[in-house]
């Protein structure tokens, strides 16, 4: 599986982030999730508990971070350290949030130098319970944690499902995956961004059109440009379903991600979810052709003498046929992948498609096409002459396309 890229990159890249640790055994994981966000571009000013430090060494923050850690609420060192954290920071996130910490926060207590920050910032705030599952589901700890979410307006991720410290079995609990708590703190760094309140719709992945019970028709597509503009839509806040065909690749934070296997199952899904979407990426790789019958039993070599012949027959067509369930108004962006006359042929599938955007790309030129990190496309517009992007990778470019979808919309136009 490709390793997820933490290159600097927004909304991360050039934000303060206060990163609040608290005395729990999930503290060791706060310094991978230091890390990950220092690499991802942003700075990180870490403030340790002194149950923290009990768990984890301050050192090992200022390590992967480059910056001195905090700890003392009182301090002789100029500026009150409270103010002035909570003053420079994009956004406060508390990885691990232990119960007691969720309880001060809750009850607006000062007492410590992370509590008092809590006090003082007026940036987005996320926590990351961690705590074992009698102190989760404890109707204390749940109220607290309603409150946070509700009055406060925090944003809490997890605890997830799982292996519990201490031999305490499964249960929730476990504080989530640095990952998730760093993609879950880029979509709150983007608060307000210019998809939020709408819903995306992304086709991704090739489909695998069955021969028998272990043999199929299908592509090489990987799904990565898919995934990065499920991805991409979710951090700018939008509501995301990705629907795909076969992907080695994890499912995007936060996306509504729906595994299909045939160019029908991917019709009918698509059936469901494209009446609200705002906004409709159709990147999969969608088998044209299906064998016109499927054995139930698997084709056997001694059982014939002449090789078998592939008839096959035309698959439905996910863009076309959904075209009458669109939204009004709603923008769709194709994907021509050409060997040959690409112009024409993406202008023809704009036309007959009704696509805003048609991403036309050749599989022969050097670092585009399937199965690669990186992709060259030319964009072609019903209105305007077409606009050539230069090579980079699919996640920069899910980037672009994102962009350029929300500026085709009328939506997004004054009145
Ligand atoms: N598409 C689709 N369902 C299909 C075939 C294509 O939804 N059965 C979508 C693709 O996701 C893409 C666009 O239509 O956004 C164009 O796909 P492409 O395979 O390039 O074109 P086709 O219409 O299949 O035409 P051709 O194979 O002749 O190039």
């Amino acid at each position: 599986m490709p390793e997820r890229s933490l290159a600097p990159r927004p909304p991360w890249a050039g934000r303060r982030i206060l990163l609040g640790v608290t005395g729990g055994i999930a503290a060791f994981k706060a310094v991978q999730l230091a890390s990950d966000l220092t690499r991802l571009g942003a700075r990180v000013d870490t403030v340790l508990t002194e149950a923290a430090k009990s768990f984890v060494a301050p050192l090992s923050f200022e390590g992967v971070t480059g910056q001195r850690t905090y700890g003392r609420l009182l301090s002789t060192l100029g500026s009150p350290p409270h103010l002035n954290l909570a003053g420079h920071a994009d956004a406060v996130v508390v990885a691990p949030a232990t119960a007691d910490l969720i309880a001060r926060a809750r009850a607006g207590r000062a007492d410590d130098l992370l509590a008092a920050i809590l006090l003082a910032t007026r940036a987005p705030v996320l926590l990351a319970p961690a705590m074992n599952e009698r102190m989760y589901t404890h109707p204390q700890t749940q109220q607290n944690l309603a409150h946070c979410r509700s009055t406060l307006g925090y944003r809490v991720v997890g605890p997830a499902t799982g292996a519990l410290a201490a031999g305490e079995g499964e249960g929730p609990g476990r504080m989530s995956e640095p990952f998730e708590i760093a993609e879950h703190l880029g979509r709150l760094l983007g608060t307000g961004g210019t998809l939020s309140g709408r819903r995306v719709l992304v086709t991704a992945g090739p489909t695998r059109e069955p021969l028998d019970p272990v043999r199929f028709v299908g592509s090489r597509s990987s799904g990565r440009m898919g995934f990065a503009l499920a991805r991409e839509s979710w951090l700018r806040g939008a509501d995301v379903t990705l629907v795909t065909g076969p992907s080695a690749l994890a499912a995007p934070v936060g996306v509504t991600t729906l595994q299909v296997e045939t160019a029908r199952e991917m019709l009918a899904t698509v059936e469901s979810v494209i009446p609200g979407a705002d906004i409709a990426f159709f990147s999969a790789a969608v088998a044209d052709f299906r064998p016109r019958t499927t054995a139930s039993e698997k084709i056997r070599r001694r059982e014939s003498t002449d090789p078998p012949v592939l008839d096959l027959k035309r698959n439905p067509d996910v863009a076309l046929d959904t075209l009458p369930l669109r939204k009004k108004g709603a923008i769709a962006v194709g994907f021509a992948l050409e060997t040959g006359r690409m112009h024409e042929n993406a202008a023809m599938k704009l036309r007959e498609k009704r696509f805003d955007i048609v991403v036309g790309n050749d599989p022969g030129e050097p670092g585009a096409g399937f199965d690669l990190p990186t992709n060259r496309v030319t964009l072609f517009y019903g209105d305007r002459d077409p606009e050539p992007l230069p090579l980079q990778s699919k996640e920069s470019l899910a980037g672009e396309l994102v962009d350029r979808a929300v500026d085709a919309a009328a939506w997004n136009r004054p009145p």
